[in-house]
């Protein structure tokens, strides 16, 4: 695809797709031809009680001075330094959770590690209980989750859910929203809350912000570590060099977010006509960068199909480029760093379970619903 057709239109999804390194770079450098607001497509037509939700009010979704405002917010609770402060806890909270999930020999890594461990990271920075995370996974994978089956029923009942579980986690922030703005903590509710009662957010902006945070960091977090586990049990030697040292945990985290990205896809909409690769788009149309095509493109990644742990220079595109550069990749990179090493002080040696892997079911994550582990 990358080589015979770099740009095609897909007419069953209704938009182009990008394959290349060269042209997935220019769309993420060039916000003001490919905005991140869907209210701008051609080919979607959102129904008006979509229009006013919380899900399309965040920094993801928007363009140019109001996305910088969003940012500005929150940005520094990111910072690298200021999450570095925080990393003791964060290796408390991976070593309570292993303790209690490495019985008899077994685990699920995805369900007993790699999903509850970013979801209590991102509760406590927060500051909501983590024993709510069975219901933040179901809302989380509910809303990142693509249609499979397109007939009109399936499509309906998707919508369905989608605005279910958009209405029950705004109703959640709601309440705690409320909750910080007459007492304020040290936690992120309350800066989002404060900044509401200055004004600097509008109330959707508000809970947009809670909501895109939780879910965000949460079922990406699980699939970078799942992922990384799959890679190291398929590469045995890898695996060596990295439990013992001899190959850096970081540079073996980052060839994961390029070999087996979490995100593989991303969604922008044309504000004007733009030719691409001899192919002519539209104003309106809706274009899709492949993360993951371009994060194995030949043209920038010496031998791109093999999983290499000391990979040097590696420009992937695993947190995307960019304005809206992921704004918890510090976080990301050392949950993944604390998680993993852990992983490796509490086990001789990791095998898969020998089940079937399922898919998680989206069109733009990677990443397996469970991974045993022995
Ligand atoms: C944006 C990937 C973890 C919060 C993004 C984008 C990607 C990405 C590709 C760009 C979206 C775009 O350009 O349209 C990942 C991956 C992660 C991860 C692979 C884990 C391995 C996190 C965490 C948080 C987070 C832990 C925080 C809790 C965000 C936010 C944005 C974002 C708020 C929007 C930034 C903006 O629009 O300016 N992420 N992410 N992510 N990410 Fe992450």
């Amino acid at each position: 695809m990358r080589e015979e057709q770099p740009v095609r239109y897909d007419q069953n999804r209704q938009c182009w797709d990008v394959f290349r390194y060269e042209d997935v770079d220019r769309i993420l450098d060039d916000p003001e031809t490919f905005s991140s607001n869907p209210r701008l497509a051609s080919a979607i037509d959102l129904p008006p009680e979509a229009e006013q939700s919380p899900i399309l009010e965040t920094m993801l979704t928007a363009d140019g001075e109001r996305h910088g405002r969003l940012r500005g917010v929150v940005e520094d609770w990111f910072r690298p330094r200021a999450i570095t402060q925080r990393a003791e806890r964060f290796e408390d909270i991976a070593a309570d959770l292993l303790e209690d999930a490495i019985d008899g020999g077994r685990m699920d890594l995805i369900d007993d590690f790699a999903y509850p461990f970013p979801v209590i990271v991102i509760a406590e920075l927060l500051g909501v209980p983590s024993e709510d995370r069975p219901q933040f996974r179901g809302w989380s994978e509910t809303l990142v989750e693509t249609p499979t089956d397109t007939s009109e029923a399936a499509l309906e009942a998707f919508r369905q859910r989608q605005e279910q579980a958009s209405e029950e986690l705004a109703e959640y922030f709601e309440a705690k929203l409320e909750d910080r703005a007459r007492d304020s903590k040290d936690d992120l509710i309350s800066v989002i809350a404060e900044a509401a009662g200055e004004e600097r957010l509008s109330h959707e902006e508000a809970l947009g912000f809670c909501m895109l945070l939780l879910v965000a960091g949460n079922i990406t977090t699980t699939n970078l570590i799942g992922n990384a586990m799959r890679c190291l049990t398929a590469h045995p030697a890898a695996m060596e060099r990295v439990r013992t040292g001899e190959a850096p945990i970081e540079s073996t985290i980052e060839e994961v977010l390029r070999y087996r990205s979490p995100v593989q896809a991303l969604a922008r909409i044309a504000t004007r006509d733009v030719e691409l690769q001899g192919m002519s788009i539209e104003e309106g149309d809706t274009v899709v960068p492949w993360l993951g095509s371009a994060n194995r493109d030949p043209a920038v990644f010496d031998a791109p199909d093999q999983f290499r742990v000391d990979r040097a220079p590696n420009p992937h595109f695993g947190f995307g480029r960019g304005t809206h550069y992921c704004l918890g990749a510090p976080l990301a990179r050392m949950e993944a760093r604390i998680g993993l090493n852990a992983l490796f002080e509490r086990t001789a040696d990791v095998r898969p379970g020998g089940e079937r892997l399922q898919p998680v079911r989206s069109a733009f994550i990677y990443g397996v619903q469970e991974l045993p582990i022995e």
